[in-house]
């Protein structure tokens, strides 16, 4: 394959499969209805990765959900983060009283939903859990306990059903490993097309 093929239409390897997320996310949709009977419950979408995975387990989940947003950036675009939070959008509704269950893509070093946590706690929920399609804890810098893991994953660099490297990547239905350094992507690819390896 030449470079020039390789920058427009590279074959990332599948680390899961559209149908293995779907299937889990059933079944956490499934555990968190059981395990939220009753009272008033908001899914907190952490923007932008995690919005693939709210829309789907919100609708694996059996019983009413309150839907909000929050924006928050770890700055740069390198492949980890610099341990700088900021929130770049906050919620609209009230957590008082509330179940929250904060809804993440993938949970590295620890340090956005460590921050995180604690800036909820302050407004007064019943209670503030985590639920995260992915896991990479050999990567952990900060503690944070995570009540739903969809999948633990090895240290890899993963992109995909919302996860994104430079922007990129998103709309992916699988999810792949991106294998490249963050260098080597952010100055050789411009955005353009792209497919993945065989379905599983
Ligand atoms: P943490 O604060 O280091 O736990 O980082 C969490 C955020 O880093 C996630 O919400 C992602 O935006 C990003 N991130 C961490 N690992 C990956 C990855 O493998 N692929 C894409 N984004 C990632
Ligand atoms: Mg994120």
């Amino acid at each position: 394959m030449t470079i020039h093929s390789f920058m427009t239409d590279p074959k990332l390897p599948v680390l899961l499969s559209s149908r293995q997320i779907q299937a889990r996310i059933r079944e956490m949709g499934e555990q968190i209805s059981r395990d939220y009977p009753r009272g008033n419950l908001h899914l907190i979408c952490i923007l932008k990765g995690a919005c693939f995975f709210l829309t789907d387990l919100a609708r694996a989940i059996t019983r009413d959900v309150f839907v909000d947003f929050m924006g928050i950036s770890t700055y740069g675009k390198s492949k980890s983060s610099s341990g700088e939070v900021k929130v770049t959008k906050d919620l609209d509704i009230s957590l008082e009283g509330a179940d929250v269950l904060i809804v993440e893509d993938i949970v590295d070093s620890g340090v956005t939903l460590n921050y995180l946590m604690q800036l909820l706690l302050q407004r007064r929920p019943n209670s503030v859990r985590i639920a995260t399609l992915l896991d990479k804890p050999e990567r952990r810098q900060r503690p944070v306990e995570v009540s739903y893991v969809g999948f633990r994953i090895p240290d890899k660099f993963v992109v995909g059903y919302g996860l994104d490297f430079a922007e990129r990547y998103r709309n992916l239905d699988d999810i792949c490993v991106l294998e490249e350094t963050g260098e080597t992507l952010a100055t050789s690819q411009e955005a353009g097309s792209f497919t993945t390896g065989p379905r599983r």
